[in-house]
């Protein structure tokens, strides 16, 4: 079924394109595995190169740049390589290396992908210096960043509307927001905003630029109009908020701490900056968790004092200040599932994505695609109030831990329902274990009364609990043996159809 119509790295690369990370992993490791049995070295050097890009794109860094060394080595073996190639892996190297704090070595590997670009077309530098850009603001170096940022720009001179130039003037909008220039920051970041909205659906680097248009405006005073902005980072952000963005949601948790404190609500203060304190530390982001511990020492000192108590007299609207308390929560949440269980955190975030892209197949309502998110990511909460000796059982064998179990659903629900959340989001978690046939818990429900973001939810768990571990083919038997019976029959046929269109493209990312 997957080599058939297509090569396999191609059909991986539609795959990647479409947000379909499974499907491409297969692909690629199949390749890898066919290149290997016939000794065909091109094809091992792409598909490792591929495969990095999977593990990096599941939050696993340190497996992904030792896939990525893996297709170095192949590569400087290799006098006859495509110099392209060998950028290419270069920079993904750098971009590992920074992502775990080894900031020197990437600095040493982009300084090799740029005098590997020297006979390449100019694409290729713009590539390597786009990555810089990102790097430099990273570890906040911004004379460099600025550096590779201009160049950038210069080399893109006439792609006005490429999200890529949007991008780059998010970056320049965070340089100038570091310096103090808050009118240079709003003519980039709003250059970007207005270009990466007219992009079909959300962009990922507009969680970014939420994210610094969030900050701008909360330094020009506007502390309404940076909830509004955070908040629309954080919902632009949320399929990826455990793994690969988790920088991003530590500046937005930051933002949302400082104006929690500016409102004299200290609680959310505490959780928000608590959460960016660990979220810039797992990214070595040293100098910004030590800005925000300094903000969290404050805080306690403020607390111990009868003086602090005092609230202050900054004020949001009700609505906004619903909403920072309701991504707080959220966040917190997940932060409790991910302490407790932290091999969940690549199987919540993929069923986010998959329950998503199921429900943008049915055209679902951007309201109810918010809910489908949030119950996605949270369906399995529940179990936190479950004894993790029980969870760990691969089977539970006693009636006992198996009722405990099957309650996860109802522990889930209640502990939603403390919650602002829609009452789709705690009705998906509710039934997220109900079977098409009436034989689920916890109420039996069969058919269409199984409420249909639980249906979705249900489908999308099946395929990635099965295929994180055995890959897209035998996620979508396993899909195909529960048609009808576990599964709603018209949805697995939807999924399918996702992974399977009648007019496959092959050009995509990559
Ligand atoms: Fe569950």
């Amino acid at each position: 079924m997957l080599a058939d119509r297509v090569d396999l790295y191609e059909k991986g690369r539609w795959a990647w394109g479409q947000g379909l990370v499974i499907l491409a992993a297969e692909c690629w490791r199949r390749l890898r595995d066919e290149a290997r049995r016939v000794g065909h070295r091109v094809d091992l050097m792409r598909s490792l190169n591929a495969l990095g890009c999977v593990e990096y794109e599941l939050g696993r860094f340190h497996v992904a740049q030792a896939v990525w060394k893996r297709a170095e080595a192949l590569v400087e073996a290799e006098p006859s390589c495509d110099p392209r190639f060998r950028v290419k892996v270069l920079v993904n190297l750098a971009l590992g290396a920074c992502q775990m704090g080894r900031f020197d070595e990437a600095d040493a590997y982009v300084r090799a992908a740029r005098d590997g670009c020297q006979d390449l077309e100019p694409s290729w530098r713009v590539h390597v210096e786009h990555a810089a850009s990102a790097m430099w603001i990273t570890v906040r170096r911004w004379d460099e960043a600025e550096k590779s940022t201009r160049q950038a720009l210069e080399l893109l001179a006439g792609h006005d509307g490429d999200p890529r130039v949007a991008h780059l003037q998010t970056n320049l909008g965070q340089i100038c927001l570091e310096r103090g220039d808050l009118a240079g920051a709003s003519a980039y970041l709003e250059a970007a905003r207005e270009v990466l909205e007219r992009c079909q659906g959300d962009h990922p680097n507009l969680g970014s630029t939420y994210g610094a248009l969030a900050w701008l405006h909360y330094l020009l005073g506007s502390l309404d109009r940076a909830v509004f902005y955070g908040s629309e980072a954080l919902r632009v952000l949320w399929p990826n908020v455990l793994t690969t963005h988790k920088p991003e949601v530590a500046v937005v948790s930051e933002l949302f701490g400082s104006i929690a404190l500016d409102i004299g609500d200290r609680q959310t203060a505490l959780l928000d900056l608590q959460r960016a304190s660990t979220y810039f530390a797992q990214a070595y982001r040293w100098t910004d968790w030590a800005r925000v511990n300094q903000l969290l020492d404050d805080l306690v000192r403020q607390w111990n004092s009868v003086a602090g108590r005092v609230d202050s007299a900054a004020a949001i609207h009700p609505e906004l200040r619903e909403r920072l308390c309701y991504f707080t929560t959220l966040l917190d949440l997940l932060d409790s599932i991910e302490s407790l269980y932290p091999d969940i955190r690549q199987q919540a975030e993929l069923t986010c994505r998959y329950a998503l892209a199921l429900g943008r197949a049915l055209q679902l309502s951007p309201d109810d695609l918010e809910a489908l998110g949030h119950a996605a990511k949270l369906h399995d909460i529940g179990i936190t109030s479950l004894d993790p000796e029980v969870v760990r059982q691969r089977d539970p064998v006693g009636p006992v831990a198996r009722d405990r179990m099957r309650a996860h659903p109802l522990f889930g629900e209640k502990i939603l329902s403390l919650f602002p959340l829609p009452e789709l989001s705690r009705d998906a978690v509710r039934h997220h274990h109900e079977r098409y046939d009436g034989s689920g818990f916890p109420d039996g429900l069969a058919g269409e009364d199984i409420p249909l973001l639980a249906r979705i939810i249900a489908v999308a768990a099946t395929y990635v609990s099965v295929g994180l571990k055995r890959g897209h083919t035998a996620a979508m038997l396993e899909l195909s043996c529960r048609r009808g019976r576990h599964l709603d029959p018209g949805l697995v046929d939807l999924f399918a159809s996702i992974h399977d269109p009648v007019e496959t493209p092959v050009a995509a990312a990559g």
